[in-house]
């Protein structure tokens, strides 16, 4: 694990936008990403959309697959995560909409949908690299606290902690969905390279369990620890209850 503590949430992305870059360069424009959704990687994927379009990074031929959906919300819902993605990762990259995935929170059958996620992963060729945010908690995905350190693509429940911090994107608390579909912790493993980033001191106990606390289930984002590639990019606060 590799920690890199920056001065500000700026150059967090920064940093983090160019550890994508030459996940890119390297594998080439068919490049599979595993991409996040909430506030942590918003300014990531400003800086590597304005790398694309810099002619720095070529994503003509990506693929895309989000962490999570959340179940049960309308077609077109704009918090589901299908909608978040497009905003803020499909357009912005141009990446090809017939190739960027989310798990299929509407599906009648979930376990279903779970594994086609997986399969569709998998004939993808695997993740070439995983952005991350944390939760407050601890998660990564929505593997919340006591998620099995193995885990593939699954139903969860969302901790009410989950619910409330996740709140501020609904009008109240009652409209945030209790289920959603997840990668589980062994899933995000199989990624070639991993980099999470996280900014704010309410990230800073999670972090420091993360980077420094026994690998556990009680910190979800522990399980890091045990990836060959894994880069995390903090800001001084988040990074502020690190030894
Ligand atoms: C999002 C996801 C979550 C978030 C985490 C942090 O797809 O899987 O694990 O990364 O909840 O959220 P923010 O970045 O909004 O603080």
């Amino acid at each position: 694990m590799e920690i890199i503590i920056c001065p500000d949430g700026d150059e967090v992305a920064r940093v983090a936008a160019e550890t994508v870059a030459q996940v890119c360069w390297r594998v080439g424009p068919d490049v599979v990403l595993g991409v996040a959704t909430g506030s942590s990687p918003l300014a990531l994927y400003r800086d590597l959309a304005a790398l694309v379009s810099a002619g720095k990074v070529d994503l003509s031929g990506a693929s895309a697959f989000a962490l999570d959906e959340y179940v049960g919300l309308p077609e077109g819902h704009p918090e589901s995560y299908a909608e978040v993605i497009r905003r803020t990762v499909t357009e912005p990259l141009g990446l090809d909409p017939a190739r960027v995935r989310v798990p299929d929170g509407r599906a009648d059958d979930i376990e279903e949908a779970c594994e086609r996620y997986e399969l569709a992963i998998r004939d993808a060729g695997g993740v070439d690299i995983q952005i991350l945010g944390i939760g407050a908690n601890g998660h990564i995905g929505f593997n919340e606290p006591s998620s099995s350190l193995s885990s593939r693509t699954r139903i969860k429940t969302l901790t009410p902690k989950t619910r409330a911090d996740n709140a501020r994107f609904f009008d109240s608390l009652d409209q945030v969905p209790v289920h959603c579909l997840t990668q589980g912790l062994g899933t995000i493993l199989d990624a070639d390279e991993v980099v999470l980033v996280a900014q704010g001191a309410s990230k800073a106990d999670a972090v420091a369990a993360m980077v420094e606390g026994p690998v556990s289930a009680s910190c979800p984002g522990s399980i890091l620890q045990t990836h060959q590639y894994a880069t995390i990019v903090v800001d001084e606060a988040a990074a502020s209850k690190l030894a």
